[in-house]
């Protein structure tokens, strides 16, 4: 067993997951990983509480000379990408990036695809920054994916392979409820309380559509960041008081969960000379959501369909929504809402949220208190995808992709003097019947 530096917090399902494969299991980083992040904008030399706003303010800066480039930003829906809808065999899940990808042949048409053709399409088509979609990626297999072929399913998983002989599983992302997937998404429902976490809810989806009904001039529609955060806070609202078993994870709900309010603006908005930074309008949201219907008590939902619209225009080279913008925005966003870090759930009945101290959750490294103080939020997201664990005997066969990793994680984790960590206690989790529910990959 080796640990290397920032590499202590063992992710609480990751470190099942891994213990079931096999005992004898190491974490990811490489202490000789060399610093990789020149492309990233934090500046080397500030104090550690400022930078999330210094870097804030030069990531806005940034964004002001970027400008639009029509030929660079088009992303094609014809020929070799034209919509081809998913058949029986293909996968789909609660993803709507990764599922119009699918469908327009930016990544496998059957939605297995491996971490490069991830990190590949999401860039090719959304200006997803590649260091996120590396942790995003990596992550995916890891828990409930395909580690020797790095690579995982979009939708469900596919049981048939094994790891040296033993027959093991991957969930896909539809089975990984609260270790990926979670509760109080945007349009998908609770598991536990619609019973299906992969289509979207109408009534969900109308809830969100509906943000923008008093707009009566099409031109001005804009589901934007703000609107979208006061649709979280709606949305996780309704959670505690309709879902029993809602469930708030230490990284699904972190982490996770606003990632896929701030991707529905930060990927989908249409960019323009007019709207470098992009705006959303409600033709646009339908696409990438697969619903059709002018009215809204019209609208058809197909599965699967999710679409990337005709003349669309995604981010500019150079202006890459990745790993640091996403935190320092989640950062921004949990400052004005500090209820969104409360680690717990519901404990049978609705109404009932209960929080999890994190000083008794980690040791007393982090405290809930400081969590939103300096670079605390980002440490604690990030070393939880630091310390992801692989087992003993396929570090061979996996050690580029997790070299790779490690050399974006590791200059954030030490230019952010993040903490070493001790692990989580996962039996402080055990009590919420909603956790308990997560999916465990060998389990
Ligand atoms: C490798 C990259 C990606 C991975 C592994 C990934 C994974 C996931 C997962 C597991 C969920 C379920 C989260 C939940 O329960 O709310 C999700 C939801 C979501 N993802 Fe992605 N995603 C990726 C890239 C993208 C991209 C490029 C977009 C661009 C628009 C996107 C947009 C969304 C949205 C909007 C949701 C929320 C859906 C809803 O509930 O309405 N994702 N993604």
């Amino acid at each position: 067993m080796k640990l290397f530096p920032y590499s202590t917090i063992l992710p609480v399902l990751a470190g099942r997951l891994v213990t079931a494969i096999c005992p004898m299991a190491h974490t990811l980083l490489s202490p000789s990983a060399r610093n990789m992040n020149e492309s990233l904008i934090i500046p080397p030399d500030t104090n550690p509480p400022s930078h999330f706003y210094q870097t804030h303010q030069a990531t806005t800066q940034k964004r002001g000379i970027i400008g639009f480039d029509a030929a660079s930003q088009h992303v094609s829906t014809t020929g070799q990408h034209a919509f081809v809808p998913p058949g029986p065999d293909d996968r789909r899940g609660p993803c709507p990036g990764l599922n119009a990808m699918a469908n327009h042949g930016y990544i496998p048409h059957n939605g297995f695809a491996t971490i490069d053709e991830f990190v590949q399409g999401t860039h090719e088509v959304f200006g997803m920054g590649q260091d996120l979609a590396l942790v995003l990626s990596v992550y995916g297999t890891v828990l409930d994916g395909d580690i020797l072929s790095a690579s995982f399913s979009i939708g469900k998983g596919d049981n048939t392979f094994s790891i040296f002989g033993s027959p093991t599983s991957q969930n896909g992302l539809t089975d990984s409820h609260n270790n990926y997937e979670t509760d109080a998404s945007p349009t998908r429902g609770d598991l536990d309380q619609y019973g299906d976490n992969t289509h979207i809810q109408l009534s969900l989806f109308r809830e969100l559509y509906n943000l923008q009904s008093h707009i009566s001039d099409p031109s001005q529609v804009n589901y934007d960041i703000d609107l979208l955060t006061a649709f979280r806070v709606t949305r996780f609202q309704q959670s505690i008081e309709q879902n029993p078993l809602f469930f708030n994870g230490a990284f699904s709900g972190i982490a996770v969960q606003p990632a896929a309010y701030q991707f529905i603006f930060r990927y989908m908005a249409n960019k323009s000379e007019e709207y470098p930074e992009g705006r959303l309008d409600r033709e646009v949201l339908k696409s990438f959501f697969a619903v059709r219907g002018e009215e809204e008590g019209d609208f058809v939902y197909t599965p699967g369909h999710e679409r990337i619209p005709d003349n669309w225009y995604k981010r500019a080279p150079g202006d890459e929504y990745g790993l640091v913008p996403f935190i320092i925005e989640l950062n921004t966003i949990a400052l004005a809402h500090p209820e969104f870090l409360s680690i717990g759930g519901n404990t049978g009945r609705v109404n009932t949220f209960t929080g999890v101290d994190l000083g008794d959750l980690t040791g007393g490294v982090f405290d809930s208190t400081t969590l939103l103080e300096g670079n605390n939020l980002g440490c604690f997201v990030l070393l939880q995808v630091a310390a992801m664990a692989i087992p003993s005997g396929l570090e061979g066969i996996v050690e580029g992709v997790f070299g790779r990793l490690s050399e974006v994680l590791n200059p954030l984790l030490a230019r952010w003097e993040c903490p070493r960590f001790g692990g989580i206690n996962e039996a402080l989790l055990e009590r919420f019947p909603g956790y308990s529910r997560h999916s465990v990959r060998n389990g």
